[in-house]
């Protein structure tokens, strides 16, 4: 039959990276293309021994339904870690459990965006973010990103052209694609846009532990006195993607409507799974795995910026402070797209740049590169093909 889908759906493709990840079929590709944590990195025997703990001794709380805002013993740790060590979350704030920091980005979008709503965001930008708001039919503009963080020029006349604007939304710390890490004079200087221009930011964190080199700086949720910063953050990237536990940090009101949309949505996240990250919080070395994570994933990004100097002359890149990806700038007239295309060939995968952008139609001759999944060996043999594929370019 023939499918009549809904305007909003209809115009969303699949994220490019999904299909990327799904040719990648051949056990001798090597991937850049991920954006998960590294095979080896998951705390698989810490979990597995608090999931059987959590089904022997409380197999009928923790396997009925459960309360949408979340399990309140893992609600009460998030808050109490983000408030104690970062100073992030207040007393008029509440926290929402969400089914990701995904989920965070949509039910936030479901809240405020009417049809035609504007939403600014740093371009080139998170893929799943600019789908969500593109699924409410919202007007995204994009905001070019600068070493520090965003072009604030650029921000300040996004804001004055759009007054419908009803969010900005950032990724300040190691920027998914770029790397790059947005300044604490930029983090103020958005906040008092913000307040300026009386739009909400959205502040989306998922990387910000992974910090492998310089000094870490405040998030932009600890600046806000006004509850204008709705906080999204993950476990995904320090624990697992797969058990999908992220958590929102916002005003009361903002907190109750996006508890209501997600009742909507699917009830509540997967208690079992909350109930062992509320474990991993209290009964495991957390903050240790986090530095042990930081130690795996700095000598991979190491090896991926010695081999990308030996090998791939000709193409720059900002060193990326932490998180995992290297934002690889090729020389102007080369398209990231055809540049992966050809990498592909080789049995190399990345993720050509103009799939971040708000544009996806622009030049951009960047591709992103992933360091934490693929091992050293791989990297710096993925590196050396890059390197002769790029010499087919006349890049040298
Ligand atoms: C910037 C950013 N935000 C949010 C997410 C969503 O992560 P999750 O839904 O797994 O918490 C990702 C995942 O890659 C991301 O890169």
């Amino acid at each position: 039959m023939q499918y009549a889908f809904s305007d909003r759906i209809r115009a969303l493709k699949p994220s490019a990276i999904r299909e990327i990840l799904k040719a990648t079929q051949d056990p001798n590709a090597i991937s850049f293309a991920a954006g998960s944590p590294a095979s080896e990195a998951f705390p698989a025997d810490a979990m597995r021994g608090f999931a059987d703990e959590i089904l022997r001794d409380m197999p009928a709380a923790a396997l009925t339904y459960g309360v949408t805002e979340g399990y309140t013993p893992l609600r009460e740790a998030v808050m109490r870690r983000m408030q104690e060590k970062y100073a992030t979350g207040s007393a008029d704030d509440d926290i929402l459990i969400v089914t990701g920091g995904q989920q965070g980005i949509e039910l936030l979008s479901k809240c405020v965006l009417n049809e035609g709503d504007t939403v600014i965001s740093e371009a080139p930008s998170f893929i799943g973010a600019l789908n969500a708001f593109r699924s409410y039919a919202a007007n995204i503009v994009g905001v070019p990103v600068e070493d520090d963080g965003m072009d604030l020029d650029a921000l300040e006349c996004a804001l004055s052209e759009n007054p419908n604007t009803k969010f900005i939304y950032v990724i300040p710390t190691f920027q998914n694609p770029s790397g790059r890490v947005t300044s604490l004079a930029k983090r103020r200087a958005i906040l008092d846009l913000a307040e300026r221009y009386d739009v909400l930011i959205l502040e989306d964190n998922p990387y910000f532990e992974l910090r492998y080199s310089g000094e870490a700086v405040p998030t932009i949720k600890s600046l806000d006195t006004k509850g204008r910063v709705v906080y999204c953050g993950s476990f995904s990237k320090i624990l697992s993607p797969g058990i999908r536990i992220g958590y929102v940090i916002a005003g009361r009101e903002l907190i109750t409507k996006m508890t209501v949309a997600k009742q909507v949505s699917d009830v509540h996240t997967n208690l079992v799974f909350q109930m062992v990250a509320y474990k991993m919080m209290t009964e495991f070395d957390l903050d240790a795995h986090i530095t042990w994570l930081c130690d795996l994933y700095r000598g991979k990004r190491d090896a991926m910026t010695r081999a990308i100097g030996a090998a791939l002359p000709g193409t720059s890149f900002v060193e990326p402070e932490g998180g995992l990806f290297l934002w690889l700038k090729l020389p102007d007239r080369i398209a990231g797209a055809e540049f992966a295309r050809a990498c592909a060939e080789k049995g190399v995968m990345c993720v050509p740049g103009a799939t971040f952008l708000t544009d996806e139609l622009a030049p951009c001759p960047y591709v992103r590169l992933n360091f934490s999944t693929p091992s050293i060996a791989q990297i710096e043999k993925g590196i050396e093909i890059m390197g002769g594929v790029a010499r087919g370019f006349g890049i040298q």
